[in-house]
């Protein structure tokens, strides 16, 4: 007997049966099979145990309780989740700050199916509890928030959460099974966009989403009838890309540390957030839920002399690269209030405490020396 040590891309949308019996039972679920891809294929099934298997390796969680549902992309994974365990007339606790697609849902598209979000800070305990009315079914939380890299009490809101019969759902993208399991720490639901480090190469997009079956389940009808399916080559990636995910984010973790550390000493620099730092408002958190000593490979800084001096400095650049999207194996860095924030005036910047100099890296796999002398000589470049 021989078997692929590769996984086998299953290219198909739809699949042949011996008999129309077959096919009624596959379809009704009665009988284990593939019908058609939009519902499930083996490799975009295969990804999705593969991250199952990281997110709740075994004993705590229990494996054979906890699934996962691989999407298209990672605001696929969010949109099925949140109109999975949310209709009309019931609320969301959310962070005020956090992945601007993310916000776009929160506060363009659930208002109008008659869902109210309740965006606050979600790092503060006591205006969570105080936010909860008897219409609350979820808290949303991400673990490292995209960009200001707070660090929400994720026991603690899960606490809170289950008290009022409500979901806790954590967005684990910046860091990873990893560096954090939200799982563990009492979250009922896990997502990550896999276009970033679970794929790790910025190749191929997608997203996932993880839980006990009971959660999952109404997620997994909102795949199949809203239709953000992952597609099989995308899978293929995606599931290649685990295959390091170990190794990479260690390597970036371990840089992105000694690069803030320099940063933040650099007369260049106002002001540098990383969870590794010790004056990171949650880093004694951070210290607690995170895994091996790792704060993940975002780091966030201000830039002295404002918007024209965070734009050059990303200019100055030749390592990191001028890029979209973060969490592959390449150093990148984007400019917020030109980019991601373009359509917010210093006024509103500075409300959602983004400096107009601000500038998110996010940290690759390149020799951190290198890294090193890149950040300096832009920094240093008159
Ligand atoms: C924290 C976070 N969640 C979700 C997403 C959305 O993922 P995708 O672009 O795969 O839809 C992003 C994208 O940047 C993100 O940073």
């Amino acid at each position: 007997m021989s078997r692929p040590l590769g996984l086998p891309v299953v290219r198909t949308s739809g699949f042949a049966f011996d008999t129309a019996h077959d096919y009624a039972e596959i379809l009704g679920g009665r009988i284990a099979g593939y019908s058609y891809s939009r519902i499930d294929n083996p490799t975009a099934a295969a990804f999705a145990v593969a991250v199952a298997a990281l997110e709740a390796p075994g004993a705590e969680v229990g494996a054979e309780d906890v699934g996962a549902e691989p999407f298209a992309s990672g605001m696929a994974a969010i949109s099925a989740t949140l109109l999975a365990h949310l209709t009309a007339g019931q609320e969301v606790i959310g962070p005020a700050s956090c992945y601007g697609g993310t916000w776009s849902l929160f506060t363009r598209w659930l208002p109008r199916w008659g869902i109210h979000p309740v965006l606050i800070d979600i790092t503060d305990v006591a205006a969570v509890r105080a936010a909860l009315t008897p219409r609350t079914r979820v808290i949303y939380a991400e673990t490292i928030a995209n960009p200001t890299l707070s660090v929400p009490d994720l026991p603690a809101l899960a606490d809170v959460a289950h008290r009022a019969q409500s979901r806790l759902v954590v967005d684990s993208t910046f860091a990873t099974p990893v560096i954090c399991r939200p799982l563990e720490h009492g979250a009922d639901l896990v997502l990550h966009s896999a276009t970033k480090f679970l794929g790790g190469h910025a190749d191929a997009t997608g997203g996932i989403v993880v839980g006990r079956r009971e959660h999952l389940e109404p997620v997994r009808e909102a795949r199949i009838d809203l239709g953000g399916c992952l597609a099989p080559d995308e899978a293929f990636l995606l599931h290649r890309g685990l295959a390091t995910v170990a190794l990479r984010v260690r390597r970036q973790s371990a840089t992105a540390a000694v690069l803030a550390a320099e940063l933040a000493g650099h007369p260049a620099v106002a002001r540098v957030r990383y969870p590794g730092l010790a004056s990171h408002p949650q880093h004694g958190l951070a210290a607690r839920l995170f895994r091996d000593g790792l704060f993940g490979s975002l780091i966030t800084m201000d830039v002295h002399g404002g918007r024209e001096a965070g734009m050059a400095f990303c200019d100055a650049l030749r390592t990191v690269r001028i890029a979209s999207s973060l969490g592959s194996v390449h150093s990148k860095v984007s400019h917020a209030a030109s980019t991601t924030h373009r359509q917010l005036d210093d006024t509103a910047l500075a409300a959602a405490g983004i400096a107009p100099g601000q500038v998110r890296l996010s940290v690759g796999v390149e020799d951190p020396e290198e890294l090193l002398a890149d950040l300096r000589q832009a920094l240093d470049a008159p």
